[in-house]
């Protein structure tokens, strides 16, 4: 394109430096609102002919030159000419080439600071609508993957020692919850970007006879902001949407990091399927669990875009600031790296084997059943304190001998409390405890069941 010239070149002399060309074009980054702001510049345009700005044959123009466009572009045809900016300088320009004057009339009583506003958000409701499936789908395949092992022991931990045993269908349906509330947080975030910006102008709005309320409702937005000035400068939702994009990475990595140690020969838990893992290119044996390892490294990009889109936001002067572009460098490459993890995951959760052999084979070393042989003195009249002095020695003692709880005799254990009786020995066990596990949520067997039920049925809603 030989002649690329804006409007407020008649203001700047000369044109800008090559250098200034390329520091401060966007569209390199924002080419992908396209559609949304084509969407956003219909609804304007419709509000100026409805507000008699235009005329109708100049809307209908209007509106026939950016479907146009819009089509060019989703072909791959069209010729995008960084001089211009960005996005939204790129379709006006290719507007105005299309349908002459009209076009000149599209920008009346806008600002691209406006305009962008509104394009984020829009951008943003459609964004949000695809992590909250993705989160969904990796919440089914937990659900999926819980149902197959409801029966199944599995030793947790605290401080990664041996902790109480549990179902291992309820530490898969932790994650589940985990990804709730994910879900949740990005359904708040919507309605913080369900506010229409547009109208807003450069900063304080116009003299012109504006309708704010027609184009929110054209492009679908709850409400409209109440003051232009915030409404310019406003990226709270940015770095909002941001955060919640980095408590997804969050859980995401913490799964990767129990699955990567899962994994391991001192583990053996759990077996990834080759499809995600690969090799060394040296150590003929291995089989590494690249994919874990990247879903936790890639949460540094995620937690880096969190960090710039704040930094970018403080200290600004009240009103747009040129800082402000830079925003969709964080919410883009947030909103990938976990959109791409999401899939990730769900894949490998979909995939995943549990070893309930080997797990079964350790199950009893590690004294899991000590907290519930406690509680079993507790329910025979002896303070818990005391109750889990007498079992802490016991445990000492065991390891002396080398024996497990379950394998101590009667007569020894009487010794370190009378109150037992031979029915302590259907307590003792990993399998014995998680079977009698009676508070609500609790990890055994009986919740880990209607854990299962009740996600889905949950999930099915959606
Ligand atoms: N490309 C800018 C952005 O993404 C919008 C342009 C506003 N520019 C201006 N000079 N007021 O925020």
């Amino acid at each position: 394109m030989g002649k690329a010239k804006k409007s407020w070149e008649k203001r700047l002399g000369g044109g800008p430096d090559k250098l200034t060309v390329d520091y401060v074009e966007s569209l390199s980054i924002d080419r992908r609102l396209y559609k949304y702001d084509i969407a956003g510049s219909i609804a304007h345009a419709q509000m100026l002919c409805e507000q008699k700005l235009i005329s109708k044959t100049e809307f209908g123009k209007i509106k026939k030159g950016l479907i146009e466009i819009d089509a060019e572009i989703a072909s791959g045809k069209f010729k995008f000419d960084k001089r211009l900016e960005d996005i939204h300088m790129v379709i006006e320009a290719a507007l105005k080439s299309k349908v002459g004057e009209a076009g000149k009339k599209l920008h009346t009583g806008r600002s691209r600071n406006d305009q962008v506003a509104t394009d984020i958000r829009l951008w943003m409701r459609d964004e949000i609508e695809v992590l909250q499936a993705k989160v969904t789908r990796l919440q089914q395949a937990f659900v999926k993957l819980a149902g197959k092992y409801v029966d199944d022991v599995m030793p947790a931990y605290t401080h990664l020692q041996r902790a109480q045993p549990v179902s291992i269908a309820a530490y898969l349906l932790s994650f589940a919850e985990q990804l709730e509330r994910d879900y949740v947080r990005l359904a708040n975030c919507r309605a913080l970007v369900d506010v229409s910006p547009l109208g807003s102008g450069a900063v304080a709005g116009s003299t012109l006879d504006i309708d704010r309320k027609s184009t929110a409702g054209t492009l679908g937005f709850t409400g409209i902001s109440g003051n232009s000035i915030d409404a310019v400068s406003d990226r709270d939702f940015c770095a909002e949407f941001i955060f919640d994009c980095a408590m997804i990475a969050t859980h995401l990595s913490r799964l990767a990091e129990d699955w990567i140690m899962y994994c391991t020969n001192e583990f053996g838990f759990i077996s990834i399927d080759d499809a995600y893992c690969t090799s060394s290119s040296m150590m003929p044996q291995k089989r590494n669990p690249d994919v874990l390892e990247l879903i936790r490294g890639k949460t540094g990009r995620v937690y880096g875009a969190l960090m710039g889109m704040l930094t970018i936001l403080k200290a600004q002067p009240t009103g747009y600031n040129r800082d402000l572009q830079e925003d969709k460098v964080h919410i883009f490459a947030a909103s990938d790296t976990v959109s791409q993890s999401l899939d990730m995951a769900c894949a490998v959760v979909g995939h995943t084997k549990f070893d309930t052999k080997q797990i079964g084979a350790g199950l009893d070393d590690g004294f899991l059943d000590a907290t519930a042989l406690a509680e079993y003195l507790v329910g025979r009249g002896v303070a818990f304190r005391e109750a889990h002095g007498i079992v802490g020695t016991l445990v000492a003692e065991c390891e002396k001998w080398g024996k497990r709880l379950g394998e101590v005799g009667l007569d020894e254990l009487k010794q370190h409390s009378p109150v037992i009786e031979s029915d302590v020995y259907s307590r003792l066990g990993a399998r014995n405890v998680v079977g009698k596990y009676a508070t609500e949520g609790a990890a055994g067997t009986k919740q880990a069941k209607e854990q299962v039920a009740f996600w889905q049925k949950q999930l099915a809603q959606r």
